[in-house]
This record gives structure tokens, C-alpha cells and sequence, in this order.
């Protein structure tokens, strides 16, 4: 479903935004940003050496503490009334969500993927985990395109309806239907997703996913085989957004002709109330850390 800026204004629309969200996982947000800003954005990233790894951090929220890090790029921003009206409408959402995080980065011309298939919070594919598996503590991500992307350039994609089913599989490990196994990355996520216990779970708890769930496995099944099927992906033009659910599958796709430029807010879901539950020391100690800056130690 695609909405335009004006769109966000009309409050009677707001109820149809939050459903798709909760259903479908994410949704598109024409001319979010207004040309001059998105120019004034790439002008400041174009000359940052930022990467998917080495973000620039513009602003982090932790409760009521406001850090503004990157002071140019917040100045951009900040009286953004379109930024400030999601924020507005996710907080009508159940348990409320709230921005958190504001960064930028920058994609390289290349021939991979920005980010294969994966989904968030899922701990990065990690063997052995330092926080329990919870499906409340997690983001609304909002991508605004500084650079135009295209079906074969870039372009995001997200696979519809598997926000549901990544919370399903949560709640299994959460309910101890399996132990916890990777599942960030498509081939994993669809491995448990074909365990015994869980269909079982399904048929059992929730009927009603089966036939979804069907769908799922039919499309991951294609996507392993051929990765980078653009099938699913969504081009936007500069200044348009894509607001989603950072539990369902998504990918960066591969910036095959020109490099690409996002700015990239989360919001929060719950607004600070969930915390990382820990179940290792390690996990103890990232309590405290503002919400973006824990690194997972490599194993
Ligand atoms: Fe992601």
C-alpha cells in the first residue's frame, strides 16, 4: 500500500497505516522529504566515509535522555513534520513506539547485496545468545531514500505478512516449543520454520497462520535458490520512505549502478518499557547501553 506525505495529515488514515503495519509488516510514504533536504542530507554524506558498518550516528533516545550526535544532520531534520507526525501515529499503536535512533549511511556501488534476506532481532544469527528471545522489544524502522533506488539498483525489499510468522517463531523459542537456533537469516528462519515442533505448535495454537505459513515457505524456497530475485523489491524515488517491522524478512538490495544513501530512524517499540532480559553476564552488562551501540561479541 503506498501513502503519500499528505496522507499522514488526515488522522482518519492513521488506523489504516497501524493495520497494514500489524498485518503486512511495512508500508511506502511517498515525497516523505522534501527535495531541498534530501539535497541538503546528501551534500553532508557524500563527503562521509559512512558504511552499513560505520554509521553516522545523528541522535540516540534512551528514556528521556536526548544525545544529538551528528549536530549538521540534526539541524536538517529536526523540525521535519512528517518525522515528528510517525512518531505521532505509532504511538497510537497498543504499546506505543516512539523514535529512538536517528542515523545515516552510505552504500558503495558494488555487486553484493547491502544485506541479504534476515530479519532483526534475531541477534544477528548468533550460536549462543546473552538475552532471552523476546518479541516485544523490537523497532518501527523508517528508511528515507536520499538516493533514488531501482528494481536492480539497491532497492529494499520486504517480504509481506512475514512479520507475523517471525513473531510466531519467537514465541516458540519464548514457550520452549525448541531451543533456540539461529533464525536471522532466511535459510535458518525457514529451517525452524519446517521443524516438527513448530507445525505442530501451528496446527495446534494458531490454525489460522497455516495456510500463510505455506505461502512463506513457497517464497523463502525460491529465494534461496535465487537470492537476489527482485521480485519483492520496492524502487523509490529520493525524499520516500518505507516504514516497517524490523522482525519480518527484509533485504538491501544490490547497489549495482550508483551508491546509496539512507536515513534511517528506529522507533521503538513499547518507548523504552521492554528492556534486553539477560541470561549471561555479558548480556548484564549491555543493560545500560543505548539502544544501537551493543556490539555482540564474535562466536
Ligand atoms: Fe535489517
Amino acid at each position: 500500500m503506498i501513502f503519500s506525505a499528505a496522507d499522514l495529515a488526515n488522522v482518519e488514515l492513521w488506523g489504516e497505516i497501524t493495520s497494514l503495519l500489524k498485518k503486512r509488516g511495512f508500508l511506502v510514504i511517498k515525497n516523505f522529504l522534501s527535495s531541498e533536504k534530501v539535497k541538503e542530507i546528501k551534500e553532508v554524506m557524500q563527503h562521509s566515509n559512512s558504511s552499513h558498518d560505520f554509521l553516522e550516528t545523528i541522535l540516540l533516545r534512551n528514556n528521556d535522555e536526548k544525545e544529538i550526535i551528528h549536530k549538521n544532520l540534526f539541524k536538517i531534520i529536526e523540525n521535519e513534520k512528517n518525522i515528528k507526525t510517525i512518531d505521532e501515529i505509532l504511538q497510537t499503536l497498543k504499546h506505543g513506539a516512539h523514535l529512538t535512533r536517528i542515523d545515516s549511511y552510505k552504500s558503495k556501488k558494488s555487486k553484493k547485496p547491502i544485506l541479504e534476506w534476515h530479519n532483526d532481532r534475531a541477534f544477528s544469527g548468533d550460536k549462543i545468545i546473552h538475552n532471552r528471545v523476546q518479541n516485544k522489544l523490537f523497532s518501527y524502522k523508517l528508511f528515507i531514500h536520499i538516493t533514488e533506488t531501482q528494481k536492480n539498483n539497491g532497492s529494499f525489499s520486504y517480504l509481506p505478512n512475514s512479520n507475523r510468522i517471525s513473531t510466531l517463531i519467537r514465541k516458540a523459542f519464548r514457550d520452549g516449543i525448541i531451543k533456540y537456533t539461529p533464525f536471522w537469516k532466511l535459510v535458518d528462519f525457514s529451517d525452524v520454520l519446517k521443524r516438527k515442533e513448530i507445525v505442530d505448535f501451528v496446527d495446534s495454537c494458531f490454525p489460522e497462520l497455516k495456510e500463510e505459513i505455506k505461502i512463506f515457505l513457497r517464497v523463502s524456497d525460491n529465494l534461496i535458490i535465487n537470492p537476489n530475485s527482485n521480485k519483492y523489491s520496492i524502487p523509490c524515488k529520493q525524499g520516500d520512505a518505507i516504514l516497517f517491522d524490523e522482525r519480518g524478512l527484509h533485504q538491501g538490495g544490490i547497489p549495482s549502478k550508483s551508491e546509496r544513501i539512507i536515513l534511517r530512524l528506529f522507533y521503538l517499540n513499547g518507548a523504552g518499557k521492554y528492556k534486553p532480559e539477560p541470561i549471561t553476564e555479558y548480556g548484564r552488562n549491555q543493560l545500560n547501553s543505548p539502544v544501537g551501540t551493543f556490539k555482540s561479541p564474535i562466536n
